[in-house]
């Protein structure tokens, strides 16, 4: 079946880490931000905020929480996308219905809307040849992140997202097989066949693009990606930012 412009855009992604010197302008922001609002929303809720960070000090103690991610300093745009629940409270406050405050249901619904938005966003901009890449790293200390932007209670920062004109074209990552993720009727483990195909698949994917130099595959990557990372402090600060605790 022939790709639309759209698929041929969506099967190009690759995040993008350097950027150029030309600047991202107020209303192109703007109107990416407007085509990430397009997003569907759970209960038309829009339970999302997302802060453009200019303030250098602020982009260099972000970029240090998130483990020296020199991008988040150099890029053109840095962007916070944030779980808010805040106008929804009011929303809920104003009908005399009751706080929402901690209610898991609404916590997911919002990290849904906010990821929904945020892919939008970032689609929007690769469409027009700019280029991005999210980042989770601002979850190493979310703290840092709620006191330098200000973030209330009911806000929760989820992830950043570096925007700009790329200045390097990497590999486009083989996704997995589509049989790996696809199900009809039941759901079926990944045979361990289909999991080293696809660690081979990747480790030359690695090796191609580290000229040789990389030996990794999808498992080990991915063992050492989510052990290495498993902040522990998440569930107290889910807390205390008023997300999942009833
Ligand atoms: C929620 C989320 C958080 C991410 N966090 C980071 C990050 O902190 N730093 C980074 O360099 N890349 C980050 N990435 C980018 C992933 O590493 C990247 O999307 C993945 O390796 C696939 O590569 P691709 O986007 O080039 O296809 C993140 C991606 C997502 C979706």
């Amino acid at each position: 079946m022939r790709l639309s412009e759209t698929q041929r855009l969506q099967l190009a992604h690759r995040s993008v880490r350097r950027f150029t010197d030309r600047a991202l302008e107020p209303a192109h922001l703007e109107q990416l931000i407007r085509c990430g609002q397009a997003a569907a929303s759970s209960s038309f809720i829009q339970a999302y905020s997302v802060v453009r960070v200019v303030d250098t000090a602020s982009r260099a103690a972000i970029a240090r929480a998130a483990g020296d991610q020199q991008w988040i300093v150099d890029a053109p745009a840095f962007l916070v996308f944030c779980a808010d629940l805040r106008r929804v409270q009011q929303a809920c406050l104003a009908a005399g219905a009751g706080a929402i405050d901690g209610y898991a249901e609404h916590g997911l619904a919002a990290v849904v809307d906010v990821s929904l938005m945020a892919q939008n966003v970032l689609l929007a901009a690769e469409s027009q040849g700019l280029g991005g890449v999210f980042i989770g790293g601002i979850r190493n200390a979310p703290q840092i992140v709620v006191d330098v932007l200000r973030l209330p209670s009911l806000v929760l920062p989820v992830f950043g997202m570096c925007l700009g004109w790329p200045d390097e074209t990497n590999d486009v990552k083989p996704r997995m097989p589509v049989e790996m993720v696809l199900h009809q009727d039941v759901y079926r483990d990944a045979s361990p066949q289909q999991i080293s195909a696809y660690d081979e698949t990747m480790r030359s994917y690695y090796a191609s693009r580290s000229g040789g130099a990389r030996s990794a595959d999808w498992s080990s990557v991915t063992a050492r990606a989510v052990q290495g990372k498993q902040r522990r402090h998440m569930r107290e600060f889910l807390a205390a930012c008023g997300f999942f605790r009833a």
